[in-house]
This record gives C-alpha cells, sequence and structure tokens, in this order.
C-alpha cells in the first residue's frame, strides 16, 4: 500500500495502479451501515475523488458480501433516543451512497458479490457501472420487516428498473440473483463470482486509459439531460461540448482530430487516440 493511503474504522481502501476500491468493510456484519461507515464512505470518496493516482473507484464490499442494508441495530436502534445522531448519520448516509457517489468526477462501478439488501442497493445504482456476481442475492427487504424502502430506494430503483420490476421487488421483498439482474438491466453484467475482480478490473482499466476529461463530461451530459425538455437538452450539450473543449488539459479533441485526419495512426471508431 502507498503510503499516503487513509485507513478508516469501517471503510478499507485498496489500489490496484489507476483503480481505487473502496471497500465497506464491517464483514463480521455482512458490511452492514453504521453512522460509522456512513461517515467514513464520505471521506473515503473525498480522498479518492482528490488522490492523483485514482482514475476509477470500485465500490464493493469486504469478506464476500456486499452490504446487508442499514445496521438495524446502530443506524435504527442505536439513533432512537439521539435525534442529533439520527440526523447526522442520516445526512452521511444520503451524502455518499446518492450525492458523492452519483455527481463523482471520475467513473465508479459497484462490484457487488454476495448479499445486497435495502439500503445497499442506492450506492449500486449512483455508481455509474455495477457489476455483480452470477450468485450475488439482491433483496429490497423492507417489506419482510415492516418499513418501507426508505432513504432515497424507492425513488433509486425507479430510476433503473422497469417499473413493474421495481414494484414486484419492493413490495414482495422477493430476491433476485446477479445473473437475474444483468438479465434484467440492474446491473451491467454479471459474472461467475471467480471472475468477478478480474472483469470488473478489465472494465476499469479500459475507462482508466479513456480521457480523463471526456469520461467526466460524458456521464455529466447523460445524467443531466435525463430530466430535461428536448431544446434545454440540446442547448446543454451544445454549451457543455463548449466548456469541454476549454477545460481538458490534454486537449484530447485537438490531438485526436490530427491523429485521425493528419497522422491516420488511429480510428476513432475502434479504440483510444494516444493520449500522451
Ligand atoms: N443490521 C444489523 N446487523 C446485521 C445486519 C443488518 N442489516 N445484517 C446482518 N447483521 C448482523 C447479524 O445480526 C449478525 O450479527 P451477530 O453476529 O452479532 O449475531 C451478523 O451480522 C451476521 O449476520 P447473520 O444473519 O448471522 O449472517 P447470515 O450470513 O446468516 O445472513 C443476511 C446474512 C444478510 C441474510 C441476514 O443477516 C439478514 O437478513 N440481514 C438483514 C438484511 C436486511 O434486511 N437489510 C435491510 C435493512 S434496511
Amino acid at each position: 500500500m502507498s503510503a499516503e493511503t487513509p485507513t478508516f474504522d469501517c471503510v478499507k481502501i485498496e489500489r490496484e495502479g489507476p483503480v481505487t476500491f473502496v471497500v465497506l468493510n464491517r464483514p463480521e456484519k455482512r458490511n452492514a451501515m453504521s453512522p460509522q461507515l456512513h461517515l467514513d464512505m464520505c471521506d473515503a470518496l473525498d480522498w479518492a475523488q482528490m488522490d492523483e493516482q485514482t482514475r476509477v473507484v470500485v465500490v464493493t464490499g469486504a469478506g464476500g458480501n456486499f452490504c446487508a442494508g442499514q445496521d438495524l441495530k446502530l443506524y435504527f436502534r442505536g439513533t432512537e433516543d439521539d435525534p442529533k445522531a439520527r440526523v447526522r448519520a442520516r445526512a452521511a448516509a444520503h451524502e455518499w451512497r446518492w450525492n458523492k457517489l452519483s455527481m463523482f468526477p471520475k467513473p465508479t462501478i459497484a462490484m457487488v458479490h454476495g448479499y445486497c439488501f435495502g439500503g445497499g442497493f442506492t450506492p449500486v445504482i449512483a455508481c455509474d457501472f455495477a457489476i455483480a456476481a452470477d450468485d450475488a442475492t439482491f433483496g429490497l427487504s423492507e417489506v419482510n420487516w415492516g418499513i418501507i424502502p426508505g432513504g432515497l430506494v424507492a425513488w433509486a430503483v425507479t430510476q433503473v428498473m422497469n417499473y413493474r420490476d421495481a414494484i414486484y421487488y419492493s413490495v414482495t421483498g422477493e430476491q433476485f440473483s446477479g445473473a437475474e439482474a444483468a438479465a434484467m438491466k440492474f446491473v451491467n453484467k454479471s459474472y461467475p463470482l471467480a471472475n468477478l475482480r478480474a472483469e470488473t478490473l478489465k472494465l476499469a482499466n479500459s475507462l482508466a486509459e479513456k480521457s480523463p476529461a471526456a469520461v467526466r463530461y460524458t456521464k455529466e451530459a447523460l445524467r443531466s439531460v435525463r430530466n430535461m425538455s428536448k431544446d434545454q437538452a440540446l442547448d446543454y450539450l451544445n454549451c457543455k461540448s463548449d466548456a469541454l473543449k476549454h477545460v481538458d488539459p490534454e486537449k484530447g479533441r485537438e490531438k485526436a482530430m490530427k491523429q485521425f485526419l493528419d497522422e491516420k495512426s488511429f480510428k476513432p471508431g475502434l479504440g483510444n487516440f494516444s493520449r500522451s
């Protein structure tokens, strides 16, 4: 581990070159999210955002599971008589699982293995990509213990799931596998567990090779236009395209045009331009 890699009580950082794994780390509790885990995730994502070596973030869980949802003991019961702690935990829970991840300036991948329940759905949905083990177990289990998929879960599932699936799995609490999640496009792809990390790294490394500015502006553009009218989107995308030309420190567009049109050294349809 590099000297600058931070440590946290409930989150672990693992580096693989430009790819940083931000790992929920309460394996003995199936990575159920305690208030401290939420605070640590806020700090870990802030660190990863500023860390120059980190080009892609993978969010995953330690000990063979992604996340067993909110910690019923520490997050719910533990803050019942402490309104200040409840407010702080709720704010941190929302901040990293939605605000930070969905606005993250670098590509993010949720790598899901083992269990993923309840509040664990939100970061999976907020990440740009989600890759699961075929035998991962997803479940919107809230209904099983008498609550609704709160926080932002009910809203988030309707962003990525077909409405029928969202209702079905929220109201029945029935589990679905990683392979089923891939079939319904809740995650991008699923793989046998033995290949999950290698396949996730393959995707992460391919993202790390692309122009960081183009990747960031592309994901920001897609996220923003979803809630715009056609005319607003057209105007916004024109402005965003112009802005990219000016903010890209690598001047990727100019380099790529030169390499394709003048030097004939690459084909944009088939791969990346040379960033060096
Ligand atoms: N909150 C608090 N503690 C949790 C937890 C959660 N969401 N999920 C697991 N744990 C704890 C268990 O209480 C147990 O603690 P203990 O060792 O002190 O008894 C430990 O983690 C291991 O859990 P266990 O149930 O023994 O493991 P398992 O592998 O047999 O089952 C689950 C794992 C995830 C299927 C099961 O723990 C479970 O159903 N958890 C709740 C999932 C859920 O509904 N989450 C949504 C919350 S909104």
